[in-house]
């Protein structure tokens, strides 16, 4: 049953503990190798070892938002929240309402509307906690995991803005429709307006990487192909030495969870736009027009570090992005990228475009790897084309296992 058909009054009860969508139902996500394919009806499976959203082939939208605790939370108020939003979002991500509609003619409806006849179009909802959920607010010091430690500041962080940074919980919603993901996100919201307060959102417009080998690679808004070399769904293995937590946490609640960084950063477009085509494919390292490595071949060709032009020089600047940012320049570090174009139209104190890249990656441990990527960044020949002014870091706990299941319910200690 669509959101349609919960209008015309074959609904089921609303988002309380009890309810879910039925596990593995819906039409399973089959990665194709058409990237054009209709894709409302589909949906992506809800339960699992791993939260979806993370190595899921990413959706072409994106809708972020970071929340605050109410002062008068305690950890019960919580855990019914983070109860009701796993109930609802099994729902949403099936393309249904989070409630029977017009049950009560003297309430608001449950589902707030605007994706009724949309269909799922692949929607995931992903659930994160920020460090400060661990204070002494909840007494959940206990349970906050060493590697939850905030990043701090890194060599290129003078311009982060606080106000858009950090939060005690975050919602990743990416959909294949815009309005899905914010329907998701607004109804969840909702749902929790007791608990948590919305302290920032963020929304992408188009996805700037690619997380399996059959989808064409975005560019982003510099204009060159972004998740060529990324880690991607087809690599199981590699997924698992560097995105998913293991045994050595020292917290068992985030074994088959990952660290997720979220960074805000802008884009001197203007300036970028008047840089010669030689030299912004000396910052990257890479042809613009194909994404091919300036070292030679084809895009998916491997970086050669060692060929040298006709006057001795290396092909691929040791300034450059991708030298700077490969494993073998960061002992073998390795990172899944997940991020969207933005944009917030125009800064007015300048009139330029205020857009750029909404930067997400996935890890086992962000000290050691997205942290030590950003730091050997610090003299990236980039640098002088972009500002980060966010910077956040969460804590994604592992996949819901079945109904009844709910994100942080082994942390929270729920004994039922
Ligand atoms: C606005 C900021 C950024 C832009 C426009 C950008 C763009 C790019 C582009 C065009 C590539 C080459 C294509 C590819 O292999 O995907 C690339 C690669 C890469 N970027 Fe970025 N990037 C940005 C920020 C970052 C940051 C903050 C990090 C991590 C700290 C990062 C890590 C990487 C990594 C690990 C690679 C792959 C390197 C390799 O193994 O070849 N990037 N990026």
């Amino acid at each position: 049953m669509n959101r349609r058909g919960f209008l015309t009054g074959a609904g089921i009860a609303g988002a309380g503990l009890a309810v879910g969508g039925a596990a593995g139902a819906g039409i399973t996500y089959a990665l194709t190798a058409d990237d054009s394919l209709d894709t409302a009806d589909q949906s992506v499976p809800f339960y699992g070892p791993h939260q979806a959203g993370i190595i899921t082939r990413q959706q072409n939208s994106l809708v972020f938002a970071a929340f605050d605790l109410k002062d008068t939370v305690t950890v019960d108020t919580l855990e019914v929240m983070l109860a009701r939003w796993a109930a609802a979002a099994s729902l949403l991500v099936e393309g249904k309402p989070v409630g029977p509609v017009e049950s009560r003619p003297q309430s608001p409806p449950a589902d707030t509307g605007e994706a009724f006849d949309l269909g799922p179009n692949l929607l995931t909802v992903t659930v994160g906690f920020g460090p400060t959920l661990f204070d002494d607010r909840l007494g959940l010091q206990s349970k906050m995991p060493s590697a939850l430690k905030p990043l701090g500041q890194l060599a290129v962080d003078t311009t982060i803005d606080p106000t858009i940074s950090g939060g005690d919980i975050c919602i990743q919603a990416c959909s294949e429709d815009p309005q899905v993901a914010f329907h998701a996100v607004r109804n969840l919201a909702r749902i929790g307006r007791n608990v948590v307060t919305l302290r920032w959102l963020q929304e992408g417009f188009g996805r700037a990487s690619a997380t399996t080998t059959s989808q064409v690679t975005p560019r982003n808004l510099l204009g060159f192909k972004d998740g060529t070399a990324n880690i991607k769904a087809e690599e199981p293995a590699v997924a698992d030495e560097w995105v998913w937590v293991g045994d050595e946490t020292d917290q068992a609640w985030m074994t088959g969870g990952s660290y997720l960084v979220t960074r805000k950063i802008r884009m001197h477009i203007e300036a970028w736009d008047s840089d010669d085509i030689s030299d912004q494919e000396r910052i990257f390292g890479r042809i613009k027009d194909s994404g091919a490595p300036l070292s030679g071949g084809e895009e998916f060709t491997d970086l050669d570090f060692a060929v040298k032009d006709s006057s001795g020089q290396t092909k691929i600047d040791r300034f450059s992005h991708v030298r700077l940012a490969h494993p073998d320049s960061n002992g073998g570090a390795q990172i899944l990228r997940r991020g969207y174009n933005y944009t917030d139209g125009i800064d007015t104190r300048t009139g330029t475009l205020a857009a750029g890249l909404f930067f997400m990656a996935y890890q086992k441990n962000a000290h050691d790897q997205f942290a030590r990527i950003q730091n050997n960044l610090a003299q990236d020949a980039l640098n002088e084309y972009i500002s980060p002014i966010s910077s956040s870091l969460w804590a994604v706990p592992p996949g819901l296992k079945e109904i009844g299941d709910w994100y942080g319910k082994t942390m929270l200690g729920y004994r039922g």
